[in-house]
């Protein structure tokens, strides 16, 4: 059985026809795009829909976080976007019964995950937030990352250095998607955390987001072969 491609290009541009360019370029070469904020904001549905039709599965990353009918009406009149995306998100700290409800209006192929602590935030920030202060990130990530799958949720974002401990704890079968991957050949940019790709599939990764490694290459297409090539 042939695995499917693990690489989720992240479209990190608020240009419509740069973003349907580059994934013209990567239809065949990479399972997933990534769409977040800073695109959807700007060009809305019609953005979206000029981006998923060209046809690598979207994940919709908005990371939803409100009370839990705010959050499930938002992801309802998400999943009518045509081509739904394959994955969306909501915020593990929007608490169960949020997560709950986000879950239950989830249909189709769609996925729902969460994010637990964003990788931003140290363990001062986490604190100053009002987070216990007996946990550390990757300890409160765990917590949530377990809150998510309590609520029935299909996996969470993590950074790689949380991969270990959610594996140790959860089903294989609850996915991970894994952003802060840089091959051996790339600068790390603004990532502190980061893995390689074949270092984070090594450690139980399903989905490999991958931003300026592959959209600054000028060769995208290329470049993604060249990291599928390297998780032989
Ligand atoms: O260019 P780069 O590969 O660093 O892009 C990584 C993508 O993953 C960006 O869209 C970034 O916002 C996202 N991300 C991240 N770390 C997280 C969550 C998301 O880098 N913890």
């Amino acid at each position: 059985m042939t695995r499917p491609n693990p690489i989720c290009v992240a479209l990190d541009t608020p240009d419509l026809s740069r973003a349907v360019a580059l994934s013209k370029q990567l239809l065949g070469h990479v399972g997933m795009l990534k769409i977040g904020m800073e695109f959807f904001y700007a060009h809305g549905a019609a953005g979206y829909e000029a981006v998923a039709i060209i046809g690598i599965p979207i994940f919709l990353d908005l990371k939803l976080h409100d009370i839990p009918n705010t959050v499930a009406q938002g992801i309802t009149s998400l999943l009518k976007l045509a081509p739904a995306p394959i994955i969306t998100n909501v915020h593990a700290t929007g608490g169960l019964d949020m997560m709950k409800a986000a879950r239950d209006v989830v249909k189709g192929n769609t996925k729902l995950i969460a994010v637990t602590i964003l990788t931003s935030l140290s363990n001062e920030d986490l604190w100053a937030a009002g987070f216990a202060g007996d946990k550390k990130t990757d300890e409160q990530a765990l917590a949530l990352a377990k809150l998510t799958h309590e609520a029935g949720l299909d996996g969470v974002v993590c950074s790689p250095l949380d991969l270990a401990k959610i594996r140790g704890a959860l089903p294989r079968k609850f996915l991970t998607v894994v952003p802060g991957i840089r091959p051996a050949t790339v600068a790390a940019h603004d990532q502190k955390r980061v893995a390689t790709p074949k270092s984070a599939i090594a450690a139980g990764a399903d989905i490999l987001v991958i931003g300026r490694a592959i959209t600054g290459a000028d060769e995208p297409a290329q470049a993604a072969q060249d990291i599928l090539q390297s998780l032989v």
